[in-house]
């Protein structure tokens, strides 16, 4: 079957079952806690929850849907046979319906009936696997899902440790075993396709399970890979998913690398469509090196061809199931990322050429100077680069980013990390990161406080540590549970924003006169810095005399959560507030 026909003979399965198809969400997510959308089940994660009403919704309480994917975990394994960093995902959902029997039923008749593959073997949860001290060790082990498969007269079930339990993705969320089914391909190797999950737990942000009201089930089939057994092909790169966008890629390349621009063209592609820009932090930065990788590939093959064609290609095959895939604007950013790279990219090669190893130090002084991402020092590098590894070349570049900002702190009265009511003392890059956002995240408490409380909030003290941010605040009750919810809901609304954090620096009259909050206790300079989260000092959202550090978009911050509200003194408050990441 080809990807079409295998996409519309899945949702029509289900939709003959009792499903309502949904249509593929954004590749960038709602939830700030996770960059890109890695699987079928994140739009549907409030109805696992009993937050949101699929009955009301889509007046069934199944789904299933064909989602865009895309995963950096796997971006080292693309050019082999089945990895990819964009792929499509297959899915069925239950929220409260049907559960282990259902799901695997339906598992089944699709593979066997549908697709006509036969099962080599299926694997479930066993505790016994999971390694001592892991948060799944208490999970009791699968023995219904083995009896619904024995019964359906698969022999070969196979028990499975932390491989085989799924999720959350993000800080907290659903999760629960799966099983998964096997299927051999045609190079013999016997490839995962399925991944049936039962969501029966809830973890929290410390990893603690608690049981779901309602017990989901959460599937996920790579279209990619079943099309590759499907078509009796050994490789995902020559199933008729990716054969034709093969075939215009230069063929003086190697085939591997032939391989991961043809993955990389329709990531770029679906990136792009789904509001991505190529930028230093983030889902920008992926996506500037997936394109960054691209553009080297196509200049040292000689630029056979114009990248327009890739793109083409990507829409002739897609557009119809995904109308919002947007060419000109792929075009017009690929483009411009090319102009800017291409400054650099010659000159940066025959650098690369010159040294004689490669650690992660000097790689990242190549990625800085001429902009030559990790892979393709990686790639280029050789021998030289045989000990580059990508931890420590992170290491590297997140050094960098943690030097620039604390630089401007220096600057500040010349003793290092003082914030506005105390000193903030950060024993590792990891920990002033955390202080950094934390310390951003009680800007925005204090204003968030006084736009839910009034104007009488004023600020008593702070403490950050690595952990927690605490504020204490003028305030003469206790703060309802309802208002402490609407402060943090207000917080990681800004969050989310994603604001610039800046400061001027001014003298302290006119700093009072810009109407920026300041701390009664503290004895400011004559000359102060007043940080402001928004696009001007005039129409920013908080003011804050502050040393800083802060974070540069509040998009950084990722995501607080108010832990703890208590009395500390008359008319004096505490609360306490973590990041959940
Ligand atoms: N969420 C599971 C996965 O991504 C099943 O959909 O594998």
């Amino acid at each position: 079957m080809n990807g079409n026909d295998i996409r519309a003979e899945f949702l029509k399965f289900f939709a003959a079952r009792g499903h309502a198809v949904v249509p593929s969400s954004s590749l960038v997510p709602d939830d700030p806690s996770v960059l890109f959308t890695t699987a079928g089940m994140q739009q549907f994660k409030r109805y696992y929850t009993g937050e949101l009403d699929a009955k009301k919704d889509f007046k069934s309480l199944n789904a299933a849907s064909v989602q865009k994917c895309f995963r950096t975990s796997d971006i080292d394994e693309v050019g082999d046979e089945s990895h990819l960093t964009f792929f499509e995902m297959l899915g069925n959902f239950s929220f409260g319906e049907y559960f282990k029997e259902g799901a695997i039923q339906y598992g089944y008749e699709f593979i066997t009936k549908v697709m006509k593959l036969p099962i080599d073997y299926v694997t479930v949860f066993d505790p016994d696997k999971v390694p001592e001290g892991d948060w799944r060790k208490g999970v009791p082990r699968d023995d219904e899902s083995r009896v619904i498969w024995e019964k359906l007269g698969v022999k070969d079930v196979r028990g499975d440790g932390i491989d085989v339990f799924w999720g959350p993705t993000g800080a907290e969320g659903p999760c629960g075993p799966t099983t998964e089914i096997y299927v051999k391909s045609a190079a013999g190797k016997s490839l995962e396709v399925w991944n049936i999950v039962f969501n029966e737990f809830y973890r929290d942000t410390e990893k603690k399970l608690t049981k779901l009201q309602t017990r989901g089930v959460d599937t996920g089939m790579g279209l990619e890979r079943l099309a590759m057994v499907s078509q009796g092909v050994p490789t995902i790169f020559e199933t008729d998913l990716f054969t034709p966008l093969m075939k215009l890629l230069p063929s003086n390349l190697s085939e591997r690398t032939r391989r991961i621009l043809a993955d990389h063209v329709r990531g770029i592609a679906f990136l792009l469509s789904d509001g991505v820009r190529p930028s230093n932090k983030e889902a920008g930065y992926v996506l500037r090196r997936l394109m960054r990788r691209l553009i080297t590939h196509l200049h040292i093959a000689g630029n056979p061809i114009d990248p327009a064609h890739l793109y083409w290609e990507v829409r002739e095959h897609y557009e119809k199931f995904y109308p919002k895939l947007n060419t000109q604007i792929v075009l017009e950013e690929f483009t411009v990322e090319w102009a800017r790279f291409e400054k650099t990219l010659a000159v940066g090669l025959k650098e690369l050429a010159k040294v004689d190893s490669l650690d992660a130090k000097r790689a990242f002084t190549l990625y800085e100077s001429y902009g030559l991402p990790y892979e393709i020092l990686k790639e280029l590098g050789g021998e030289k680069a045989k000990r580059l590894n990508r931890e420590e070349f992170d290491e590297e570049f997140a050094k960098h980013q943690e030097i620039s900002r604390a630089g401007s702190v220096k600057k500040f009265g010349g003793h290092g990390l003082i914030l506005n009511t105390g000193e903030l003392k950060a024993g590792d890059e990891e920990e002033l990161k955390k202080m950094t956002r934390l310390h951003t995240a009680t800007h925005l408490l204090q204003k968030a406080l006084r736009e839910v409380l009034g104007s009488e909030v004023a600020q008593r003290g702070s403490d950050i540590t690595p952990e927690r941010t605490r504020f204490d605040f003028s305030f003469p009750r206790k703060v309802e549970k309802e208002e402490l919810e609407e402060a943090e809901e207000l917080v990681n609304k800004k969050i989310k924003e994603d604001l610039p954090v800046n400061f001027k620096e001014m003298s302290k009259e006119e700093a009072e006169k810009t109407g920026a909050l300041y701390f009664f206790k503290e004895k400011y300079p004559n000359r102060v810095k007043v940080y402001y989260v928004g696009h001007s000092l005039e129409d920013a959202w908080s003011k804050e005399f502050c040393g800083g550090p802060h974070v540069m978009h509040t998009g950084e911050i990722g995501r607080i959560k108010i832990t703890k509200e208590k009395a500390v003194g008359v008319g004096v408050r505490r609360i306490r507030a973590i990041l959940v990441e």
